[in-house]
């Protein structure tokens, strides 16, 4: 057992490597002076303008870091290693799901397929500023193409690759692409998952979709439009994908990227992202948090199709030199050891992964993780839920065996990066997500905007604006600021209750919205409650998160059906699969109810607090405004 006051002192090998040996000192420089601590980070890196001004807190909460500059993530994250002999090293590590198939590309190759597709972008009319859906596996291709949207400053919208047609078109349509960038199919536990089918359907009705370029990867069979659909290996032997690609030099502020991500109502938001700020975030957490560099081999098992995989597995590495490392496969196929093999096969230093999969292996027992050589490792880090005592302790004592820095850390989509960590040589509790980053101050809250006691919950709000932070949610400025800056003026509303103790440790307790964590993904339960109603039998439901050993939630369902229709077995298995193919595999309930009706208020609403209570067995709470029989 762990309890709050449990202090874990870094082992020594991670003392004596540490680029940051006095975190006390680090944090209490930046704490001194946070805009003077990022203009100091974002010196390291390359401008091809200087900023007038650090932060411009003028039109907040639509805050803008270092106007002026110009600048473009893809100078820092390539170009500017072509001049040093880091051309000729390995950038990216790549390993199929069929772990034979491995392709390597050194910073100096990369640099060519990013301008090969940049070329292909450019010659399909893609402009500065127009949005490019990719639609793609974790394989090589997904870095070329984000990387190319970015030096042509365009913006990416990364789909994670398991989301449906239905999601998918939502998301093609809300963004205005002309361009979609797939693949024939995508590898998932020795089956073929379909991706060019879904993008047909996604982009049947489609009024901005022009071009979409196919990327062969499984070799199955595809059916193509030639009025719209193009293989990849073929326009990349065209004259217009050869040659050099210049780096376009945006505005700091000009954005790069878009990701959705679920919110507490049904349309899912996106995220707005710009070039400056974000970089200099990702290259200075990498470095002081994460303690990752030039010779470092980077694993972050993340998928790019979330935030984690977009900054640490995408960019992050890149800026900082090192070699990143990217696996097809799931962590338990063919075995529950494919991981553990890679790392010692590879020579991993750093590994970022989710307190699902470390909670899924610890499952299977030591042995799979003991008959690997994997003393490589240096770096442990988990993100997207909290990552409990126990799998913290597994992770550090039979993955680390104890000579390794186990980094948890908190922040969300909007954040960009890091928010809250705990650096290598500070001192660790096993459950808390750490300290706020060098720059950065968080407090809890009561409803009223008071800092509530040392070990009290509340909601965990964000003091600082800092570099990576979003700009704005896309074509909602409004809902930017109704989401995040209503609640208590001047401070970020993170949307989680947590509690700080009283050595200055954060512990997140949950979301404090109706957003569920599922396996580390963020689900709105207004998206799942609207597939479930999209089923002909459904007259109306709920959804609530209830706790699951391995995937911190479990989705349950209560559903009330029309007249007509009987509540089974077969009948709540039909509903869990019209959610799987309608949303995604990963909303999937776990479990459905039938029940005769819901508990709402008078005014209509579904009061899910009150399901949660009772599904739990715990007190129902304060249910005044219940509406009666
Ligand atoms: C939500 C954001 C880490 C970025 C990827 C997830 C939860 C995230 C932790 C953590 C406890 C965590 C929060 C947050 N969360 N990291 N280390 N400990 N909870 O980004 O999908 O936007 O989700 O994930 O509830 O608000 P996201």
């Amino acid at each position: 057992m762990t309890d709050e006051s449990t202090l874990i002192q870094p082992p020594q090998e991670v003392l004596d490597q540490a680029n940051v040996q006095d975190w006390k000192a680090l944090l209490e420089r930046a704490d001194a002076d946070p805009v003077a601590f990022w203009e100091g980070e974002a010196a390291e890196l390359e401008w091809s303008h200087p900023w007038d001004k650090v932060l411009d807190d003028s039109g907040a909460p639509f805050y803008k870091w270092f106007t002026g500059a110009r600048t473009n993530i893809v100078s820092n994250a390539i170009d500017r290693h072509l001049t040093t002999a880091r051309r000729n090293k390995l950038a990216l590590i790549w390993v199929g799901e069929d772990t034979s198939k491995v392709r390597t590309f050194s910073y100096f190759s990369l640099n060519r397929e990013v301008e090969q597709m940049a070329n292909i972008l450019l010659s399909m009319g893609v402009q500065k500023g127009d949005v490019v859906t990719i639609y793609l596996p974790r394989i090589p291709e997904i870095y070329f193409a984000m990387l190319a949207a970015a030096k042509i400053g365009a913006v990416h919208s990364v789909v994670f690759a398991g989301y449906s047609s239905e999601a998918l078109n939502a998301r093609i349509d809300d963004s205005e692409s002309k361009v979609v960038i797939t693949v024939d199919g995508s590898w998932i536990n020795g089956s073929v998952f379909p991706m060019k089918k879904i993008v047909d359907d996604a982009v049947r009705f489609s009024p901005t979709v022009e071009n979409v370029i196919v990327v062969r990867n499984t070799g199955s069979e595809v059916s193509m439009d030639p009025t719209r659909d193009h293989w990849y290996h073929e326009l990349a032997r065209l004259p217009i994908a050869q040659g050099h690609c210049e780096t376009v030099q945006v505005d700091a502020e000009d954005p790069l990227f878009i990701l959705y991500t679920s919110g507490s109502t049904g349309k899912p938001k996106a995220a707005v992202h710009v070039h400056g700020g974000y970089q200099v975030h990702l290259s200075s957490t990498m470095k002081n948090c994460l303690d990752i560099h030039e010779a470092d081999r980077w694993w972050c098992t993340a998928d790019p199709g979330w935030i984690t995989g977009t900054s640490y597995v995408i960019y992050a590495p890149l800026i900082r030199g090192a070699t990143a490392f990217m696996a097809e496969g799931s962590p338990v196929y063919p075995y529950p050891d494919v991981w553990w093999q890679l790392v010692e096969h590879y020579g991993i230093n750093g590994m970022f992964t989710a307190p699902t999969a470390i909670r899924t292996l610890m499952r299977f027992g030591d042995a799979w993780v003991t008959k690997h050589d994997i003393s490589t490792l240096r770096i442990l880090v988990s993100a997207g839920e909290p990552l409990n005592p126990e799998a913290w302790r597994w992770f550090h004592d039979v993955v680390g065996q104890g000579r390794c820095s186990v980094i948890d850390n908190w922040w969300q989509t909007e954040t960009g990066a890091m928010q809250v960590t705990s650096l290598p040589t500070m001192p660790k509790k096993p459950g808390s997500a750490g300290r706020p980053i060098p720059g950065q101050a968080v407090a809890v809250l009561d409803e009223q905007g008071n800092e509530v006691p040392a070990g009290s919950d509340g909601f965990l709000v964000l003091k600082n604006p800092w570099p990576s932070m979003l700009r704005t949610l896309f074509k909602e400025p409004q809902r930017y600021v109704e989401t995040y800056w209503s609640k208590y003026p001047g401070v970020y509303l993170t949307g989680d209750s947590a509690r700080i103790d009283e050595d200055g440790y954060v512990w997140i307790i949950g979301r404090t919205d109706d957003v569920i964590k599922v396996s580390g993904h963020r689900i709105g339960t207004a998206e799942v409650e609207a597939a479930v109603t999209s089923h002909p039998a459904v007259a109306e439901c709920a959804a609530i998160g209830l706790p699951h050993e391995v995937k911190g939630n479990a989705i349950h369902v209560l559903v009330v059906l029309n007249t007509g229709y009987q509540g089974s077995n077969e009948l709540a298995a039909e509903i869990r699969q019209h959610v799987s193919q309608t949303l995604s595999p990963i909303a999937k309930p776990d479990v459905i109810e039938f029940v005769d009706k819901l508990p709402k208020t008078r005014s209509g609403k579904i009061m899910r607090r009150v399901l949660r209570a009772r599904a739990l067995g715990q007190d129902e709470g304060d249910l005044s405004t219940l509406e009666n029989d």
